[in-house]
């Protein structure tokens, strides 16, 4: 459905259940929905993590029929899409449980939209293109992570045409999240570094986005404080469940800031990235985040300089414009904290392919819409001029692509 100009609409899930141990309300929950017959999407990673066996036998405990479908990859497609409609045909469920990443959040999405909306995938690029409410869908989060839980958008890539399709639509949104932080204890650190960056890039895209709303403002900001005051803590400490339930909130915030302004530049550069090099959503978002804010702050300088009050990186009385510059050292800093790497040191990264590239990924991140929701639109020239900056080159020496660490060898997908 379609506002008129000056009315803004928020939506979230209608129940959240949040806090240690929410998990284990599963059962209940599914009851209270009505459901007897579930599909539960999911991924081969987070199945081997035992938390998907625990789920399972407490639903069967409580009398409910659950079939598992697994095979989401990251950077979910059109194929991991249609392989579960088919299980959600073979189970002829009714109610449907996204339990992992969120990969399988969105591509659970998807497919509980599909009996209602059978028209082909790519006609929902874009917004608002999904006209009728789907099977029931429960988020259970196990990444902090992308928020989707709380949004009404997914992420599905175009096999066809190796675009990363952005979905935003009311009958996306699942019912309920159950968000609990137990299940984020177990990510390694190059997997919290990404997806916790990217909740901070969720925070910080809705606040300043030119969709910024009043309904959306508070939880972005809320995003940002919680993300700078536990990020870090969350990656030095694993088991820091302080830091990991504040990373948690966090995330499920920034997915109901964004969902309801929009996402910006960041993430309008970031799909064409993952689209190419196919690197975690987190991270192409976390190497653009530090030169997109140096390059769109002169366009909101305060909407940026609360940012980095709530960061804790510039005080109540700093001017505007020293609190913007700190935020962008503060950002850099943050990425190197966190070992996040340039575009040009990632694995499988190679200058051939990037220039090759470069000027469909900027026709393709214009293409999204998202660009023109930032404080400063670019075009696609500068679009590419921001891409170079962000690959690093110049403050590399050749011998750096494939640098490997211990710690981004820990995240799947490097
Ligand atoms: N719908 C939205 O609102 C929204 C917002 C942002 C990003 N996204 C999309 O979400 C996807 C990325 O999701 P993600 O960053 O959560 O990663 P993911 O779901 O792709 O998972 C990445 C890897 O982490 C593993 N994993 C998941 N939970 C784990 C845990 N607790 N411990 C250890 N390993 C774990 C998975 O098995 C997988 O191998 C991208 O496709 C992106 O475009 C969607
Ligand atoms: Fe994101």
């Amino acid at each position: 459905m379609k506002t008129e100009p000056g009315i803004r609409r928020f939506d979230v899930p209608t129940t959240i259940l949040r806090g240690g141990g929410a998990r284990h309300r599963l059962p209940d929950l599914v009851r209270e929905m009505g459901g007897s017959r579930v599909l539960l999407v999911t991924d081969p990673g987070v199945v081997q993590l035992g938390a998907v066996a625990e789920v399972v036998k407490s639903l069967k405990a409580a009398g409910v029929s659950v079939a598992i479908f697994d095979q989401v990859q990251p950077d979910p497609t059109d194929e991991n899409v249609a392989a579960g409609v088919a299980a959600l045909g073979t189970q002829r469920a009714d109610l449907i449980v996204a339990f992992g990443g969120g990969s399988p959040i969105d591509v659970a999405k998807v497919i509980a939209i599909r009996p209602a909306n059978p028209a082909p995938l790519p006609d929902f690029m874009g917004l608002h293109k999904i006209r009728r409410a789907g099977l029931p869908l429960i988020a259970v989060p196990t990444t902090a992570g992308t928020g989707s839980e709380a949004t009404k958008v997914a992420v599905i890539t175009d096999t066809a045409r190796h675009v990363k399709m952005m979905m935003l639509s009311a009958p996306l949104l699942p019912r309920a999240a159950i968000v609990d932080y137990e299940l984020s204890l177990s990510m390694p650190r190059g997997l919290t570094a990404a997806v916790g960056v990217d909740t901070l890039t969720h925070g910080i895209e809705a606040y300043v986005s030119r969709q910024a709303n009043a309904l959306a403002d508070p939880p972005a900001l809320q995003c940002v404080t919680l993300a700078a005051r536990h990020l870090r803590a969350a990656w030095t400490e694993p088991s820091n469940r302080g830091a990991r339930e504040g990373m948690m909130l966090a995330a499920t915030l920034g997915g109901m800031a964004f969902s309801n302004s929009s996402v910006c530049l960041v993430h309008g550069m970031s799909r064409p990235i993952g689209a190419v090099f196919h690197l975690p959503h987190g991270l192409s978002n976390a190497i653009l985040l530090p030169t997109v804010a140096r390059y769109s702050v002169q366009a909101a300088p305060a909407r940026y300089a609360a940012i980095a009050r709530a960061c804790g990186c510039a005080g109540p009385a700093t001017p505007d414009a020293d609190a913007c510059a700190t935020l962008i050292t503060w950002l850099e800093d943050l990425n190197r904290a966190l070992e996040l790497p340039r575009l040009s040191q990632c694995r499988g990264v190679t200058r051939e392919v990037f220039e090759a590239s470069v000027e469909k990924m900027a026709t393709d991140a214009l293409a999204s819409g998202s660009p023109g929701n930032n404080p400063r639109v670019p075009t696609a020239t500068e679009i590419v001029a921001l891409y170079r900056e962000a690959w690093g080159a110049t403050r590399l020496s050749r011998g750096d692509n494939n640098r490997t660490t211990s710690d981004l060898s820990a995240f799947p997908v490097f």
